[in-house]
């Protein structure tokens, strides 16, 4: 794997509800994670807006709907389209999710956890593979969150990863908050789980805050950063090269101000541990 990717800071996803708040505190944010999805299939003059702010802060593409899980070529028109996105925002890597969101001819919508089986870890290494023959840009695999233990599982979910990872050379978009929500619903140690994936290989991170209903927590993107999060989050920038912060926000919008203040909460850990 490559680990000469620049260092990005702390920035925070792309959502159109926010434009005009980022436009007006450039100064603030480093950079902008934009959902490759929403603009692929979109018309020119979307994708042109998108450049122009391109203008003022680099762009890292982050994909929802590649399904790398299924077994399946990845969808030859929908990786071209993506290789292509990448390419016009000049994104220092791109990322989508280590799920399927698709069964063979039925997309789903939903990023579905995979089955922690060997033959998976074959079907999402083969996927891989034909990713890379599109862009030497490199591509990180995010993990997801999982609401109940993967029936039919030979592996953990942190052996799974780790074999995928080294298997493809791949990088990670490690996000804290889903490990925090997994631990938290699934009754495991954190640190444990990042003490046995290769946290060499994290490039990004992403943070978030989730929804606690009837004693599980839901990753809704929909409320501030936990403190729990914030300190997973220092140990993986004192223990992984990261290169990039993000927070994801997505509904139930605070104040700006107060998005702002978590940008600098990250970038405080990021100076400090990394
Ligand atoms: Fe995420």
């Amino acid at each position: 794997m490559n680990y000469s990717q620049p260092k990005v800071g702390v920035g925070l996803g792309f959502r159109t509800p926010l434009y005009q708040e980022i436009m007006n505190n450039k100064e603030s944010i480093d950079f902008l994670e934009v959902i490759t999805d929403q603009y692929i299939y979109a018309i020119p003059e979307k994708v042109e807006l998108l450049l122009e702010t391109g203008k003022h802060f680099p762009l890292i593409p982050h994909g929802v709907g590649m399904s790398i899980g299924t077994d399946m070529p990845v969808d030859a028109d929908y990786l071209q389209r993506t290789v292509d996105f990448v390419e016009k925002t000049d994104g220092p890597w791109f990322s989508d999710h280590l799920c399927f969101t698709k069964a063979p001819d039925v997309d789903i919508a939903q990023l579905t956890p995979l089955w922690f089986t060997e033959e998976m870890v074959e079907v999402v290494c083969r996927n891989v593979k034909q990713v890379k023959e599109y862009t030497d840009r490199p591509f990180l695999l995010e993990n997801i969150t999982y609401y109940f233990p993967i029936p039919l599982s030979e592996m953990t979910e942190a052996e799974f990863v780790t074999r995928i990872l080294e298997k493809t050379d791949c990088g990670m978009l490690l996000d804290v908050n889903n490990v925090h929500i997994n631990s938290v619903n699934l009754g495991f140690d954190p640190y444990e789980f990042l003490n046995s994936i290769p946290l060499e290989r994290v490039t990004q991170v992403h943070i978030a805050g989730g929804t606690r209903m009837q004693g599980v927590i839901l990753d809704t993107h929909g409320s501030a950063v936990s403190k729990e999060v914030w300190d997973i989050l220092k140990f993986v920038v004192r223990n992984a090269p990261v290169k990039g912060i993000l927070l994801e926000r997505d509904q139930n919008y605070p104040t700006f101000q107060d998005l702002l203040d978590e940008l600098n909460i990250a970038r405080n850990i990021f100076n400090q541990y990394s």
